[in-house]
Order: C-alpha cells, then sequence, then structure tokens
C-alpha cells in the first residue's frame, strides 16, 4: 500500500510512520513542523519507502498531488491540545476545518481510502460513562475557548460523513489520552510529560484541581495499532471508534505512580484550575471510552499496561535529556 500520512513528524503520526514501513508500507509524510520534528521521522528516511514533504495542509495543491497516487490517507495533522487552541484559536480552527477539508476532499478525489483522527474531546463533559461512539455530545459556552477544538474535530467527522455519503471510503479514530516516546510536553497528553519532567527535575508534580479527575492513558503503540485495523478492516468503513485504553486512573494516582517509578523524591502541588489556566477553563471530570465496538468490528484491544507505558516513556525522557544535556 503507499498511505499519506499527514502529521506524519508529529507524536503520534511518526510512530504510525514507522509502524506502516515495518508493514512494507510505502509512506509518505506531510508536516510542517510547526509542533512535529524532522528528528521524529529521520531515521525512516532514506531506506527508499519513506519519504518527508514539509508542507502545510492549507494548502490545497499540494495536498491533492500527494494524496494522487496514494491508496490510503491517514489525517492526524492538526492543532492539538488545550495549550495550543487556546493561544491561537483561529488558527486552530483554520487548520483543523480547512485544512481537514482539503485532505477530504483530495482522498475523495484520488480515490482513496481515510483515516481521519478524532479525539475523546468530541464528548466534552459527557456524564454518560462511557462514552459510546453514538452518544450525545455536552458542551460549554462558545466563550470557553477549549471547546472549540472539540467542536473543530466534530465538524471534522461531520464532514467525513459528508464526504462519506458522495463516497469516500473512510474511517474516524477518537483517540482517548495517547502517552509515550516524543510526547510533546505541551501537547494533548501533556500531563505524562509535565510529570516525569517535573519528577525527574526533582520538582513538585503540579496537579490541576483536586486530582480525582480520571483519564484513560493509552500507550501510543496501541493507539497506532488502532489506527492501521481503522484503515484496513472492511467493516470499519463508515464508522467512528474509540480508540482507548478501558483502564481508569485519577491524575493525582498518575502522579504518585510517576513518583516511584522515577524513584524522585518530589510531592503532589496542588494548583486550582483557574491559576493554571484562567477563570473559564472547564475540564471533564472522567473521561472513559466504550471499547466495545473497537473490540468487535476491529479487533483491537489496547494491551500495554500503564506501568509498562510509563516506563518506557520514563527511559526514553531519561534518555533525551542526557542527549540534550551532551549538546
Ligand atoms: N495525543 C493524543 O492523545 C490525541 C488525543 C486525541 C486526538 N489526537 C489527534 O491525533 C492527531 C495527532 O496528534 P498528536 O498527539 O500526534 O499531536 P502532534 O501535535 O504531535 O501532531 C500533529 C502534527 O500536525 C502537524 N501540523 C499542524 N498543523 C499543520 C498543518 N497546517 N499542515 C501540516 N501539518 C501540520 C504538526 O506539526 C504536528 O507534527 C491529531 O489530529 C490530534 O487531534 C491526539
Amino acid at each position: 500500500m503507499k498511505a499519506l500520512v499527514t502529521g506524519g513528524a508529529g507524536f503520534i503520526g511518526s510512530q504510525l510512520v514507522e509502524a506502516l514501513l515495518s508493514r512494507g508500507d510505502e509512506v509518505m509524510a506531510l508536516d510542517d513542523l510547526s509542533i512535529g520534528k524532522e528528528a521524529n521521522i529521520r531515521h525512516c528516511l532514506g531506506s527508499g519507502g519513506c519519504e518527508f514533504v514539509r508542507g502545510s495542509i492549507l494548502d490545497e495543491d499540494l495536498v491533492r498531488r500527494l494524496a494522487s497516487g496514494c491508496s490510503i490517507v491517514y489525517h492526524l495533522a492538526a492543532v492539538v491540545g488545550v495549550h495550543y487552541v487556546v493561544a491561537d484559536p483561529l488558527k486552530g480552527m483554520q487548520v483543523n476545518l480547512r485544512g481537514t477539508e482539503n485532505v477530504l476532499a483530495a482522498a475523495f478525489a484520488s480515490g482513496a481510502r481515510l483515516v481521519l483522527a478524532s479525539t475523546s474531546e468530541v464528548y466534552g463533559k459527557s456524564f454518560q460513562i462511557p462514552f459510546v461512539e453514538d452518544g450525545d455530545r455536552v458542551l460549554g459556552s462558545t466563550k470557553v475557548g477549549r471547546w472549540s477544538y472539540s467542536t473543530s474535530k466534530a465538524l471534522d467527522e461531520h464532514l467525513a460523513f459528508a464526504y462519506a455519503s458522495l463516497g469516500l471510503r473512510m474511517s474516524i479514530v477518537r483517540y482517548f489520552n495517547a502517552y509515550g516516546p516524543r510526547l510533546d510536553p505541551r501537547g494533548y497528553g501533556s500531563v505524562v510529560a509535565r510529570f516525569i519532567s517535573q519528577a525527574l527535575a526533582g520538582e513538585p508534580l503540579t496537579v490541576h484541581g483536586d486530582g480525582n479527575q480520571t483519564r484513560c492513558f493509552t500507550y501510543v503503540e496501541d493507539s497506532v495499532k488502532g489506527t492501521i485495523l481503522a484503515g484496513t478492516v472492511a467493516g470499519a468503513e463508515g464508522e467512528q471508534f474509540n480508540l482507548g485504553s478501558a483502564r481508569e486512573t485519577s491524575i493525582a494516582d498518575l502522579a504518585r505512580m510517576i513518583v516511584d517509578l522515577t524513584g524522585s523524591r518530589s510531592r503532589l502541588e496542588f494548583v486550582p484550575y483557574a491559576r493554571a489556566y484562567g477563570e473559564r477553563f472547564e475540564d471533564p471530570q472522567r473521561r472513559v471510552p466504550s471499547v466495545q465496538k473497537a473490540k468487535e468490528i476491529l479487533g483491537f484491544e489496547a494491551s500495554v499496561p500503564l506501568e509498562q507505558g510509563l516506563r518506557r516513556t520514563v527511559q526514553w525522557m531519561r534518555e533525551t535529556e542526557t542527549r540534550r544535556s551532551q549538546g
């Protein structure tokens, strides 16, 4: 297969590129390097099977050219995470909406299959736990910047369904707190990277709120496995899937695990949300995927235990820190 991976130099995208190459696929990675790094995929280049193009999904002609001749497009490029979206909401919406429409139109024109990367954020602050793919979305006011990310990704899903009604063969994956090596400390899964950095530096681990809010942390290797299944299993077309671990962990427990795993003497420091994000910030208390549909249709289950995934992530962050300090 020849695959186009948008956001291919990013955290999940670069590991998807590696996994596709190891399956024997040919891969073209497109990224504007606004957040991703060429270093994330440099080791994949030069083998003949992988090409990197620096460019934007906002460049309609470029996207169309790259998609033609591909049998599948994995669309991961986006402005990701509360930090970036709150910092520049207009850019976030332009990239996530216009850029995604360019990618969908290009895949449609070329006859390629498409996997759209969406997010658990689309469920907003729904209390229907676990989140079932067809469940309701519950969002706050449009004056609260963080909901623009959820809304832009939900609109991407609507656009994908609209193209599917015209004949695009597409599937949607909703990631739940992916973490692992190459995690961007300011990105979506920032809490894992931030806690590890703080623990390694011997600084307090800053827990927002009371720390009882829960998330289902999913090792990136599992997120990538589910993404490839969504792009290859025949019954996946026209469907959206939660890709997440079924294990619910509170943020305070995550912090304690990281302190233990790193052998750090750091303590936990509880910081009110208002101090961390401003007065009108809202954060869902629980975010738990229903894993049934992905299991039944894709045969997908997250399999890397949290302790193991965290250990690998700590090791990667230690190595990265050592390389940085050696210049
Ligand atoms: N990490 C998670 O837990 C998580 C959770 C939910 C959804 N997602 C989704 O998964 C996808 C990948 O996220 P990630 O965590 O790897 O984040 P990431 O920021 O590492 O990856 C996104 C990549 O897109 C690139 N990009 C941004 N704007 C671009 C543009 N205009 N043109 C080309 N490239 C552009 C960035 O440089 C970056 O490399 C995103 O669509 C995100 O919304 C991630």
